[in-house]
């Protein structure tokens, strides 16, 4: 694995220089293995990104027809709610773009408890990337972070952390907001990826960046969630703003 960091004065430059990076990796993964398979973010930091991908030049420049598009956690919420990462990633990307829906796979939250919604999800990840027996290998998963520590929805703590079968599991919410029932991408499918970009703003979040980037506890959390994610054959890259940069 190989980590790099990349800081920026604001969150319009951290959003354009990851979205130049995102567009080459996808038309990489696309001449190489003639698709790309991304697992978006929710939160709000990517939503800039999300914005700039899908509208001007950055939106002719990549073949929409060969992504495949899924959600590393989502809350167990409509996919219309305003609280639900699909809805953000409709709004921001997904209805600009000429993505055909069925490379669209966001978990299946309609089944309604946070077990049944994994698994079918798990499946639905398993199918479409004729994954059965081993772990699918994502060209890119774009990750966030909270001040606690946590990324996707694996909160510090709690069993989906310890997950070491599955790739979806049910996760309960963690001490931030909203505090609703969540599915989440495991380690053992975030460690599979090619490649994962970590997009982090906000001082609140100095101490848990510092904490992920470096290993080091963050308060009494031993395990942090986001620094147990290190690809065995993958690189990951932090995009961060200035004032999460300095602490390391
Ligand atoms: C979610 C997430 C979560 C998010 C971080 C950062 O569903 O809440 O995917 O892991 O990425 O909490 O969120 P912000 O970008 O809003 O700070």
């Amino acid at each position: 694995m190989t980590k790099q960091l990349f800081n920026f004065p604001s969150l319009e430059t951290l959003s354009i220089a990851a979205a130049d990076r995102l567009v080459s990796l996808a038309n990489e993964s696309i001449k190489a293995r003639g698709v790309f398979r991304i697992a978006l973010a929710g939160g709000s930091t990517p939503r800039h990104l999300y914005e700039i991908i899908s509208s001007g030049t950055y939106r002719t420049q990549t073949d929409w027809s060969a992504w495949a598009v899924y959600f590393g956690d989502e809350r167990i919420v409509p996919l219309t709610d305003n609280r639900s990462n699909y809805a953000m990633a409709e709004e921001s990307l997904l209805t600009h773009v000429p993505i055909s829906k069925g490379n669209i796979h966001p978990a299946p939250v309609s089944l309604g408890g946070g077990r049944s919604v994994a698994e079918e999800y798990e499946c639905i990840i398993r199918d479409t990337t004729r994954s059965q027996s081993q772990v699918p290998q994502f060209d890119l998963i774009l990750l966030g972070l909270g001040s606690d520590g946590h990324t996707a929805s694996l909160f510090p703590g709690k069993p989906a952390l310890q997950e070491t079968q599955r790739l979806v599991v049910e996760s309960t919410p963690g001490a931030l907001p909203p505090p609703v029932d969540r599915v989440t991408f495991t380690l053992p499918l975030l460690n599979a990826a090619r490649q994962i970009f970590f997009l982090a703003t906000g001082r609140d979040k100095a101490d848990a960046f510092r904490a992920a980037y470096e290993g080091v506890p963050l308060g009494d959390v031993e395990q942090v969630p986001a620094h147990l994610v290190h690809p065995d054959d993958g690189d990951v890259a932090w995009f961060v703003t200035k004032e999460l940069a300095a602490e390391v």
